[in-house]
């Protein structure tokens, strides 16, 4: 029980030892890799005597103080860690443990992935391989001496430079690393194994020359030129627009079949989930293509937000993500469309954050209290952290930020701060005073804003008044009003924007929000307007606005902000989904039919913006503005919606798409945009059921020369039920079932058909001979896709969905605790859902609840979820 015990911010003492250098010693094998870890220790605090390392799942084998052996009674073992009698200054320490990465399934620690040994310590993996201070503020210059069989592991990795290698006796070889930098023990890695090696080069700005190596599965070369020519790109931006150049010579990326996340940033040799690195036109899809690209560029801009400058503790976890997620969207944004980065952001924040808010995990983006950290790599924490830097990159604006920044680096690089540290040189170095913004660190939940307006014909004025409310979360009662920043445009009649003057004076867009409530009066308003209220998403938060479904129609049609046009065309399609849903419509109006006509037919804008307008917001998305709705009336009415759609506009959208499906695959800005239009009428016209939408579907799916196109005219059937879709998936599984990254495909296919025998079908690709529970990317692909890609049948009333989900947490509960509290998240939702879903899928949480076994991963969430 001592192991389920909660972690405070607030307990945050400074460690009483400290180690500044380290060498491991790590000899490879199957089952019982021996590693000698020698570290140099420094008491920090007089009065220790008694040195406690983290260890879990480590044999000791033995344990020296400056070379002698330590007896029985100078250590204990405790709680899978180690106390040692250390009453000395300064001493070197040695310890000898054995591993067994074969059998390590949490893929936590140095496990094997497929013929690869490869490591993950962040957070808290590296007790996994040697008893240590396993905590980010303890930072050590790092040797590691890797040695293995030669055949089998031909490449030995590590952080930094190789210093040396060479053969041994019996087949086996070594290699020593060396990285210059101090570092803590969470950026520690070592990989073995054979790979293919593409190889190329960056010239820094100041001239030195840095190697670029990337490993991949033998035969897979060319799927890694993507990720080298993203790299290259990720390595100029961020000399260019952050001024940060890399620091050391050779920068390594392995690509690895067997991973829990997408990617990590350890120092100089970054690990990647192989579905992360790979793609070429024919398995991969344009949204992979550019999710690599983002993934290359986040863990590459760790290098200086994350490892040169660190987290002091856990708690602080969004200093490095929130900025470093804030930096890779503006390098997508800067290198592409702003617009369709914004709204992928915004969809994330709506759909996913806003749900995580609302549910029993709701935290700070600096949480206060965590049982197991890898439970709080969330998207709170990511994703709302990046827009609480955005926040803040929006109030100083981008010069004043790049101070903030540089001041950042000035004080704190080599160390391990605090978000308050990033706040306090934003603050310092621009002069703004971030006092009251600080609250967004510390207050978790979606802020309400409430807008009441005003023309004053008679004096041309405008009145704008704002209130402010954040809802009681899981885990905190009371809330304050937060600093908020509002951009704000004043359309006229047209929907073009007009100049905004208050007190005779021209003022800026955004308006400082830090009230309950708080008044503007804009000047020079000549006739009515429309406020187009926090564009760009300048705040996470959820409006409330009166406003017409005629005045959304009309900025989404003729708005002159590409975001703005979205986001109302958002709301108008939201409101006419919830009217049907409630019988006060029965079908969309003509309003709105005109109004996606005109954008449908709008040569000018970007097809990619036209896509992106033509996706209604998700069922997650709907369920998070009004949590009372009936699952299955949600689903039906959103659907038939959408059908309308597709009938009433069948020639507009088969014109566009005819118009859009040309030319030669290109993997660029403009084909990549096209595809996406030309796809999404597609999808919408299937889920129409046109005879004609059938065989189209066919030919696309059939023809395509592409893996963006053939899937979608896959979904698109699969979605719409063709009934070619049966044979098309067939013939796509005898295509592909040799690669697992694109048969992951196939299985989220399967899982998110909308039928009711689905459960039947998840079942029988279970024992597909690519299905392994042990492999997080199946487990999401299938799994994760049934749960959280297929609302309406993974709600089904009699509550097959949840039991399907449960039997399958049981199992990944003993596998892979972090995989298997990844994927529980829409069990925890029943707070959306009424009284008898609630009652079966609290009855399965019950059933987790009482696993004799459960993971502290798990066993954090259920308990949440029951609390
Ligand atoms: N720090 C990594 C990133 O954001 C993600 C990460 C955290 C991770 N914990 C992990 C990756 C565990 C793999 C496994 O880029
Ligand atoms: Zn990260």
């Amino acid at each position: 029980m001592e192991a389920m015990q909660a972690k405070l911010r607030s307990d945050y003492r400074a460690p009483q030892y400290t180690i500044d250098q380290l060498h491991l010693d790590v000899k490879l094998d199957d089952h019982a890799t021996v590693v000698t870890a020698t570290s140099q220790v420094i008491r920090n605090d007089a009065d220790a005597s008694q040195l406690h390392l983290d260890g879990d799942h480590l044999t000791l084998r033995s344990v020296a103080i400056n070379g002698n052996a330590l007896a029985d009674d100078q250590y204990q073992q405790i709680g899978g860690g180690l106390l040692l009698e250390a009453d000395l200054d300064q001493f070197e320490l040695t310890i000898v443990t054995e591993i067994d990465p074969a059998n390590n399934t949490a893929l936590e620690g140095l496990y094997k992935s497929g013929g690869a040994f490869c490591t993950q310590c962040e957070a808290e993996g590296f007790r996994r391989i040697t008893y240590f201070l396993d905590r980010p503020d303890v930072l050590a210059k790092y040797t590691t001496r890797v040695e293995a069989d030669k055949a089998a592991y031909p490449y030995l990795l590590s952080n930094g430079n190789k210093i040396d290698s060479g053969d041994l006796a019996e087949g086996r070889h070594f290699a020593i690393w060396q990285d210059p930098f101090p570092k803590p023990s969470y950026l520690f890695a070592l990989v073995a194994g054979d790979f293919d090696l593409l190889e190329d080069n960056f010239i820094t700005r100041s001239g030195r020359n840095v190697a670029l190596q990337l490993f991949v599965d033998r035969g897979n070369l060319y799927r890694g030129e993507h990720a080298m020519a993203s790299l290259k790109r990720a390595m100029k931006w961020d000399e260019q627009r952050f001024n940060l150049e890399y620091d050391l010579d050779i920068y390594m990326v392995v690509a690895v079949d067997f991973f829990n996340m997408g990617a990590m940033e350890n120092k100089g040799l970054n690990v990647f989930n192989s579905k992360a690195v790979l793609a070429d036109p024919q398995t991969a899809t344009d949204d992979e293509y550019h999710r690599i690209e983002s993934i290359i560029g986040h863990e590459y801009f760790h290098n200086w937000t994350g490892n040169r400058v660190t987290c002091r503790d856990w708690f602080q976890l969004s200093l490095k993500e929130g900025l470093t997620v804030f930096r890779d969207q503006e390098f997508s944004s800067d290198l592409g469309s702003p617009v369709v980065e914004r709204i992928d952001a915004v969809n994330m924040m709506r759909s996913h954050q806003f749900a995580e808010d609302a549910g029993p995990m709701a935290h700070p983006i600096r949480p206060d209290k965590v049982l197991e950290m890898n439970n709080f790599y969330t998207v709170t924490v990511y994703d709302k952290g990046a827009e609480v830097i955005r926040m803040m990159h929006t109030l100083l604006g981008e010069q004043k930020f790049q101070l903030g920044m540089q001041l950042y680096f000035e004080r704190h690089d080599g160390q391990a701060v605090t978000c308050d540290d990033f706040v306090a040189a934003m603050e310092d170095a621009s002069g703004v005073d971030l006092k009251l913004f600080r609250r967004w660190y510390s207050q978790s939940g979606t802020p309400v804003v409430t807008a009441s307006e005003r023309y004053d014909a008679s004096a041309g004025q405008y009145h704008l008044t704002l209130t402010q409310h954040t809802p009681a979360t899981a885990d905190q009662a009371d809330k304050q009003p937060l600093h908020i920043p509002v951009a704000i445009e004043l359309l006229n009649a047209n929907g073009q924007a007009i100049t905004l003057v208050s007190d005779g004076q021209p003022v800026a867009n955004v308006l400082n929000f830090t009230e309950a409530e708080q008044t503007w009066v804009f000047d020079n308003v000549a006739g009515p307007v429309v406020a187009s209220l926090f564009e760009n998403f300048s705040a996470p938060v959820k409006l409330q606005q009166q406003i017409s479904n005629a005045d959304l129609a009309l900025i989404m049609a003729n708005g002159s902000n590409d975001f703005a046009c979205w986001d109302a065309g958002q709301r108008l399609l939201t409101n006419e989904i919830l009217a049907i849903v409630d019988g006060a419509q029965s079908r969309g109006s003509d309003l709105l039919l005109d109004a996606i006509r005109q954008v449908l037919l709008d040569e000018r804008r970007d097809p990619a913006l036209i896509a992106l307008m033509l996706a209604l917001p998700t069922e997650a998305t709907l369920a998070q503005q009004r949590s009372d709705v009936d699952v299955e009336l949600l689903h039906q009415s959103r659907r038939q919606l959408l059908a309308q759609i597709g009938q009433d506009l069948d020639d507009e959208l088969l014109a566009r798409y005819r118009d859009c499906h040309d030319g030669e695959y290109q993997q660029h800005g403009q084909a990549v945009g096209r595809r996406a239009l030309k796809n999404a009428c597609l999808f919408i016209l299937a889920i129409a059921g046109k005879a004609t939408t059938q065989e189209l579907c066919g030919r696309q799916f059939a023809e395509a020369d592409n893996m963006t196109d053939r899937l979608a005219a896959l979904n698109a059937m699969n979605q719409g039920q063709l009934p070619a879709v049966t044979d098309a998936l067939a013939s796509f599984e005898a295509q592909w079932r040799d690669n697992p990254l694109v048969m992951d495909k196939w299985f989220s296919q399967v899982a998110m058909a909308p039928k009711g025998d689905v459960l039947a079908d998840i079942q029988v690709a279970m024992q597909h001979l690519q299905f392994d529970i042990a492999n997080p990317n199946r487990v999401r692909a299938l799994i994760g896709a049934f749960a959280s890609g297929n609302r309406n049948q993974f709600h089904a009333i009699d509550g097959s969905g949840y039991r399907f989900l449960t039997d399958q947490l049981i199992e990944l509960n003993a596998i892979n605790p972090q995989c298997a509290a990844r994927i529980i998240t829409p069990l925890m939702a029943w707070k959306e859902v009424d009284e008898e879903r609630q009652r079966l899928m609290k009855a399965q949480l019950q059933r987790l609840a009482a696993l004799p076994n459960l993971s502290r991963d798990l066993y954090e969430k259920v308990s949440k979820s029951l609390a």
